[in-house]
């Protein structure tokens, strides 16, 4: 079976819209005829500021929220990145292959590091895709199954991977981005042309899977369209409704040629109102789920020892190779 590998960061309380329609859904989908490997990135985590006692429990809570959504431990190594040390390591092995310009072009340093400069960026901010480059390369996956926001990222993994393979010996697959053009990119609520992020202006622009149904009801409600009346799928023109549209669909599984058709002669009010009701059908058990698994912590631990377990030996044995080609000494 072919192997997929994927993962999320665990710097907010909850994964928003954009994370499930563009990533975690299709890990579920996935599960079933491949040998999947999904984790929280807790490395990820620490290029920029954050808070340990919020990072253990985001980690944690990011751990219930796959298994929540359907990410089946049977099925998937689930698992959390620094419990695989082997990541970092191999990430330092690569930072040795990977230009400094290059590492500079990836465009989600340059707007991460906007903010307060280059020189005010951690380090780690700016080595990050190629820690991400060793989670991934590490487990030869065929699939990266992600949002638009990473493709630029696995550009540069494939890039490093031939690198490697053409400098030394063949040891990495070069890895297929897995992106659903329809889920690709969500947006925000609020700013319907940028993407929904977790680092939004606005808090209304964002949902939150596990926010209270009935904010996100609301949010959805107050959503920003635009001063036409016509419910047109139309990404350039009418971005607002166009994303309304995408969530709908991507939950309801009704296509969008059929919304568009129910919604003739209809107002954004009514569109409004339905897509805030598929959305809340779906986050209720969703949340509901997530808590209970909150509350049971060993089992959840138990769910990440294993998957540590699984995927450090994949992770070990391929960095055992490549210790071994780079001309690293072995212990004896
Ligand atoms: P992260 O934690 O920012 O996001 C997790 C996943 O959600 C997708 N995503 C979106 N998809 C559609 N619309 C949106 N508005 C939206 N926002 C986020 C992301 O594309 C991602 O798939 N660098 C990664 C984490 C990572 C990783 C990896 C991923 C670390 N190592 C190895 C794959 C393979 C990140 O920050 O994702």
């Amino acid at each position: 079976r072919p192997r997929v590998l994927s993962g999320i960061q665990p710097t907010s309380d909850s994964f928003h819209l954009g994370n499930y329609m563009g990533a975690v859904r299709q890990w579920v989908d996935l599960q079933r005829d491949h040998q999947p490997f999904f984790f929280i990135a807790d490395q990820h985590a620490i290029t920029v500021d954050w808070d340990p006692k919020l990072l253990r429990e985001r980690t944690l809570r990011g751990a219930a929220q796959l298994l929540a959504a359907g990410v089946d431990p049977e099925k998937s190594a689930i698992f959390v990145q620094s419990h695989v040390p082997a990541h970092a390591q191999l990430a330092w092995v690569l930072n040795g292959l990977t230009g400094f310009g290059e590492a500079r072009r990836m465009t989600q340093f340059k707007d991460k590091s906007a903010k307060g400069g280059e020189g005010a960026a951690s380090v780690g901010l700016f080595a990050y895709p190629v820690l991400m480059a060793a989670d991934i390369l590490l487990y030869r996956p065929h699939y990266v199954p992600v949002g638009e926001d990473q493709r630029q990222h696995l550009e540069l993994t494939r890039d490093l991977a031939q690198r490697f393979n053409g400098r030394f010996k063949k040891t990495f697959r070069l890895p297929e981005p897995y992106i659903l053009k329809a889920t690709a990119k969500i947006y925000d609520l609020q700013e319907p042309t940028r993407k929904m992020s977790k680092s939004s202006s606005s808090p209304n622009g964002i949902i939150d899977m596990l926010d209270d149904p009935k904010v996100t009801a609301k949010k959805i409600r107050s959503a920003v369209t635009d001063s036409e009346t016509e419910v047109r799928f139309d990404l350039g023109a009418k971005p607002g409704v166009s994303n309304l549209l995408t969530i709908h669909s991507a939950l309801s599984g009704e296509s969008i040629a059929a919304l568009e058709e129910q919604y003739a002669g209809k107002m954004y009010g009514d569109l409004k109102k339905d897509v805030a009701d598929v959305v809340v059908d779906f986050v209720t058990p969703f949340r509901e789920r997530t808590l209970e698994l909150l509350d049971a912590q060993d089992h959840l631990q138990q769910v990440l020892a294993q998957g540590a377990e699984v995927a450090g030996q994949v992770a070990e044995s391929t960095l055992r190779d490549v210790y071994q080609r780079i001309g690293f000494v072995a212990p004896t």
